[in-house]
Parts: structure tokens; C-alpha cells; sequence
């Protein structure tokens, strides 16, 4: 079978994977006839999925133009995905040319159309890397080279920590990157959660994912609180994406709520 020019070396087309799963459902064509059968199947145990990965999406639209609006010019998105529409670079660098962004994934589709569209642009890079190794992605050349440490940063964990299982320790792996933040940075997350009383087939949904490098795993607000530690969050806490500053006449259905949306304070 032969590859299209933007797949990267020695990608696996026979596994279906997270990020080009989640480009499909957005719309997207970085994908493989192995993912868009998997999405499918997905969609079929849970049609409302789709409007769930575009209202995530616009989640982290918001995030990003609320964080710009207090200040924040350095943003380190970690599970960033493949790029599609509403990039982070492409959102404050519209509102500040000079503000940087380095993404990360552990994909390598995702890693290399990063690069791909960044050629050229000075202040954002997309680089590999794994967010169970925090200290990897900070002492990363490219993370040093763009974002100071000694200044607010916005580190995005966007739809990406319920791909962590709890022996990954998500609560350390967020302590370890705060503590690395200057004071007055900020930590923004969504996580996918359980809603019983909309009978959805969680168990479905997490054991066709079993399928995938990166299986996937509900978690309570609770839960969620405790992955953010001593970080303060902001108003008006943890609470379904569409909940959390949401833009006038945004659509909100029973099934957004299950994603939940965060944004917490390093304390100054
Ligand atoms: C659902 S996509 C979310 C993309 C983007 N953050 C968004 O919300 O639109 C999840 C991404 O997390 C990435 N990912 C999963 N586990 C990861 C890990 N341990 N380290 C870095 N990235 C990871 C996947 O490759 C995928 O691109």
C-alpha cells in the first residue's frame, strides 16, 4: 500500500490512533482507512462523539483567548494533536506576533504536520514527546529556546489526560510541570467524564480505545480536582467545556457534558 507524502517513516497503518481518530472526527485528512473504521464504530456506539470533539475543540478556543486576555504570551499545548482549525499559535498569534507556542505529541503524524505547517514561523514549533516525562519536554531544547521558564506560561492538557491510566500518576505529572512554572502561569485542561444519567455506553467507548497505543479512562470532577493539586482554579471551576466562558448563543447539548473544562493558577 502506498503511503501519502505527508505520512511519516515507519508510521503503523494497522492500529487505529488516538490523534488521527480525533482528525477525522474534526474534519480532518491526516488519517488512515484504520482510523476512520475505528471512528466509525465509535460513532455508532455514541453519535453524539462527534459534537463532543468540536465542542472540546472550541473549549481550548476560548482557554486560549481568555488566557491571552490576562497576559499569558508562552504556551507549551502537551497532547496538542494533529493541527486543524483554531491552532493555538494561529489564535495569539493573531492577538500578539511575538507570543510562542510549542506543541508536543507523542504521534508522529501529528509531531510532523506540526512541523510542517510551522516551517517558517519562528515563535511556534511542534516537537515529539510524552507528558508521563514532564522533565523531557522542559529541558527540551526547543521548549528552552522558545519559552522562559522565569515568566507566566500556559501549559494546555487539553483532552489528553484521560489517555493517562492512574498508575501513570496524572496528579504527580501535573505537580511536576507546575512546579517548573513561574508564578501567575496557568494549567488548562479538559477531561472526558461519565454522565450516567445520559445512559451513554462509556464501557464502549473505552473498550473499543483498548484497541489503541493509547486506551482511555473516565474520570469525576473529584478526580479531576485532584489532578490539578494546589493550583487555584479560576472561575467558575471545573465544570462541562460548554460551561466554562462560553461564547453568546453556543450550542449546549446533554452529551457536551461529558467532557469536563478547567483552568487553574500557579499562586503568585
Ligand atoms: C483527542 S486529541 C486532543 C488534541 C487537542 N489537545 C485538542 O483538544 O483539540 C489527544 C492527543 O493526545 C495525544 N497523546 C496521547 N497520549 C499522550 C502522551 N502520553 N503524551 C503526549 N501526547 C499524548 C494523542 O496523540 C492525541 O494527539
Amino acid at each position: 500500500m502506498s503511503l501519502p507524502e505527508w505520512a511519516p517513516d515507519g508510521v503503523d497503518v494497522t492500529v487505529p490512533n488516538a490523534a488521527r481518530v480525533y482528525d477525522y472526527g474534526l474534519g480532518g485528512y491526516h488519517n488512515f482507512a484504520v482510523d476512520r473504521e475505528f471512528a466509525e464504530q465509535l460513532i455508532s456506539a455514541w453519535p453524539g462523539i462527534l459534537q463532543v470533539a468540536h465542542t472540546n475543540r472550541a473549549f481550548l478556543g476560548r482557554v486560549v483567548r481568555w488566557l491571552a486576555a490576562q497576559g499569558v504570551r508562552q504556551y507549551l499545548d502537551i497532547g496538542s494533536g494533529i493541527p486543524t482549525r483554531g491552532n493555538v499559535h494561529e489564535v495569539v498569534q493573531a492577538i500578539d506576533p511575538q507570543a510562542t507556542v510549542v506543541y508536543v505529541d507523542i504521534d508522529d503524524v501529528a509531531v510532523s504536520h506540526g512541523q510542517a505547517i510551522l516551517a517558517g514561523n519562528a515563535r511556534a514549533v511542534a516537537i515529539g514527546g510524552d507528558l508521563r516525562h514532564p522533565a523531557r519536554i522542559l529541558g527540551h531544547e526547543r521548549v528552552r529556546a522558545l519559552i522562559d521558564l522565569e515568566r507566566p506560561v500556559a501549559v494546555l492538557l487539553v483532552a489528553v489526560l484521560h489517555f493517562l491510566g492512574d498508575e501513570d500518576e496524572p496528579p504527580r505529572l501535573v505537580r511536576e510541570l507546575a512546579a517548573a512554572l513561574a508564578p501567575g502561569s496557568y494549567v488548562a485542561v479538559s477531561h472526558f467524564t461519565a454522565v450516567d444519567d445520559l445512559g451513554l455506553e462509556h464501557e464502549r467507548i473505552t473498550k473499543l480505545y483498548d484497541r489503541t497505543p493509547t486506551s482511555v479512562r473516565t474520570r469525576t470532577p473529584q478526580q479531576v480536582a485532584e489532578i490539578l493539586g494546589d493550583l487555584e482554579l479560576v472561575e467558575p471551576g471545573i465544570v462541562p467545556v460548554t460551561s466554562w466562558h462560553p461564547d453568546p448563543g453556543e450550542p449546549v447539548e446533554d452529551e457536551q457534558r461529558s467532557v469536563l473544562g478547567a483552568v487553574a493558577r500557579k499562586p503568585v
